[in-house]
């Protein structure tokens, strides 16, 4: 016991600055020199120049990278049983490894961190994120150089806005820096990208979609990564990214956070809606394992650069997104700066939709060429679809599809909360039909993919 003491006394004084010595109050002085530090570089980055869809010749690789597969589904099975066993009671249960520390959780022994993935999964799991990353870092640059500080101004988005978007595409940069460092040298690259927006207004939807469906496919994965320490860096990524998916919001004028949870979703779904938006990558890119499901079409989807955007129907650009399209817009009907433009906040007047709003929905079938290159396969295994699962907060909420007529059908926007006071469907959300009510909860989503026909986005508020 003493000679702990001692040892511990020891390590202390190693650390903290002199105790005796005695602070020089001044005047801030601003002619001190200090020396930069190491700075770690980034990945190499080039202004990607061509945008628009793929034209070049046929893939020879097609398809997700796959090895054997052992089954077509994982079981469901019981909880580990010791996973009752700890005496929640507000109780110390076991000695503390050292002063002020609790026993358990994982890593906490001292041992060196190795930010480095560690198995298939990791590896597949960041590799998507880093495809993510790279057309972030365009999208958000390329927004800058496609439309004109008039259509900004006219938007009524000014200088400092167009900053800020300039400085959420730097970011990017250093997100991409560290997930290539988890990777090693295989890791993905950027590509080339094929967007779907004509102006301004739809390129402000077609972002905020694109950071919400980037943000919740690292949400739905992270807690099941291997390696604890390349999740934990890339938690200080994706909360970044969820500033920016709210940035987007208010830039386009929707209640910067509707919703008192953020949503996760498979890795498979992030890729479904990631992937059209691939032109090309280059040939000796790394290819991912994860499935491309089919386009789920919400005909009425709601449209937030109207002031009534619930009255629509077929106004998408008729991307995998179902990004809204201003075509139909007339005089008068619009969002703008008094009503629903952009601001830190809108109450909007009429909301963009509601529990009880009928849903009219198309999907396409399975086989189509998609993703970089074209080399991607749609591709499902669920059975007739009877459901839509609306993916929200920490729920998913299965209402039945109605009038079921080859690839179409309607159902209705459930009433259904998260917690007493907060509803569940409202932000920017999920909407995926299935052959089963299948129950899963937040950490086993991906065991809903074998049921999945088609999924998109759904602009609810
Ligand atoms: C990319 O373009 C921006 C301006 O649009 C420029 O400042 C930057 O230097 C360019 N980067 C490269 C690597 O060419
Ligand atoms: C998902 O987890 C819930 C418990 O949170 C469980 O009841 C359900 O059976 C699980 N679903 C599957 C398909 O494993
Ligand atoms: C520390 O924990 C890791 C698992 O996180 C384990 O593999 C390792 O053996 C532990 N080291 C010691 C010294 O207990
Ligand atoms: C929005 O406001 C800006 C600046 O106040 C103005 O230049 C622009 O014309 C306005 N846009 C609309 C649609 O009213
Ligand atoms: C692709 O080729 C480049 C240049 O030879 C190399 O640096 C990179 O590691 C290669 N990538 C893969 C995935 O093999
Ligand atoms: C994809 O297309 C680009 C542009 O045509 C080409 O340079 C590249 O080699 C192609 N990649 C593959 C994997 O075929
Ligand atoms: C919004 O549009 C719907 C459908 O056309 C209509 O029933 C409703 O009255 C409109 N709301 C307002 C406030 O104009
Ligand atoms: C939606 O509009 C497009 C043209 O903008 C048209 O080609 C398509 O047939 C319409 N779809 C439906 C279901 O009305
Ligand atoms: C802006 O909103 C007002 C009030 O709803 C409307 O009268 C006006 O036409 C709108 N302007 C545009 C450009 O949509
Ligand atoms: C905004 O909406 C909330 C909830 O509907 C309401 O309580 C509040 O009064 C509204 N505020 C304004 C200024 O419209
Ligand atoms: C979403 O939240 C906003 C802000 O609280 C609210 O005005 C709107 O009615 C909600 N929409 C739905 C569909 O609940
Ligand atoms: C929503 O999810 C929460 C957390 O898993 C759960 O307690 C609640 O019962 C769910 N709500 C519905 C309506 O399923």
């Amino acid at each position: 016991m003493v000679s702990y003491k001692v040892l511990a006394g020891v390590g202390l004084l190693a650390c903290v600055p002199d105790a005796f010595a005695i602070p020089v109050v001044s005047e801030p002085s601003t002619t001190v020199f200090s020396e930069p530090t190491f700075t770690p570089s980034a990945v190499p980055i080039t202004n990607v120049t061509s945008h628009g869809p793929y034209t070049g010749p046929a893939p020879t690789t097609t398809g997700a990278l796959s090895t054997s597969v052992l089954a077509p589904s994982i079981p469901a099975r019981p909880p580990e049983p010791y996973k009752f066993a700890y005496p929640a009671d507000g109780k110390l249960h076991a000695p503390e490894p050292a002063p002020y520390t609790p026993a358990g959780g994982l890593g906490t022994n001292g041992s060196e961190p190795v930010y480095r993935v560690q198995s298939d999964f990791d590896y597949q799991s960041i590799a998507l994120a880093l495809y993510q990353e790279y057309i972030e870092l365009d999208l958000f640059h390329h927004g800058l150089v496609k439309y004109s500080e008039q259509d900004f101004e006219d938007y009524g988005l000014t200088a400092e806005d167009r900053f800020l978007l300039q400085f959420m595409g730097d970011q990017e940069v250093g997100h991409a820096t560290v997930l290539t460092n988890m990777l090693g040298p295989e890791a993905p690259v950027q590509c080339t990208y094929n967007y779907p927006d004509t102006n301004l207004h739809e390129y402000i939807d077609f972002s905020q979609k694109l950071t919400r469906w980037g943000e919740a496919g690292v949400y739905g994965f992270l807690n099941h990564l291997d390696s604890r320490e390349s999740a934990q860096i890339l938690l200080q990524s994706i909360t970044t990214e969820a500033r920016q998916q709210v940035i987007f919001r208010q830039f386009e004028g929707l209640f910067p956070m509707p919703e008192w949870f953020q949503v996760g979703v498979p890795q498979s779904w992030a890729w479904t809606l990631l992937a059209p938006y691939i032109s090309s990558c280059p040939a000796n890119q790394t290819r991912l394992i994860w499935q491309n499901f089919p386009k789920l079409n919400v005909l009425n989807q709601p449209n937030p650069a109207r002031t009534n955007g619930s009255a629509v129907y077929n106004e998408t650009l008729g991307d995998y997104a179902n990004t809204l399209s201003t075509a139909d817009i007339n005089a008068g009907e619009g969002c703008n700066n008094s009503t629903c433009g952009p601001a830190i906040t809108h109450n909007r007047s009429i909301p963009l939709s509601y529990p009880g709003r009928q849903v009219f929905l198309s999907w396409e079938d399975p086989g189509l060429a998609v993703g970089p290159n074209n080399s991607y396969v749609t591709d499902t295994t669920a059975g007739a679809p009877q459901f839509a699962a609306w993916v929200t907060q920490l729920n998913v909420t299965y209402t039945p599809l109605q009038n079921i007529s080859g690839n179409t059908a309607y159902t209705i926007q459930p009433n259904t909360s998260t917690i007493e006071g907060d509803p569940a469907v409202n932000g920017t959300i999920f909407l995926a039909i299935t052959d089963c009510d299948l129950y899963v909860t937040p950490f086993n989503l991906t065991q809903i993919n074998p049921h999945v026909r088609a999924l998109t986005i759904y602009q609810a508020g």
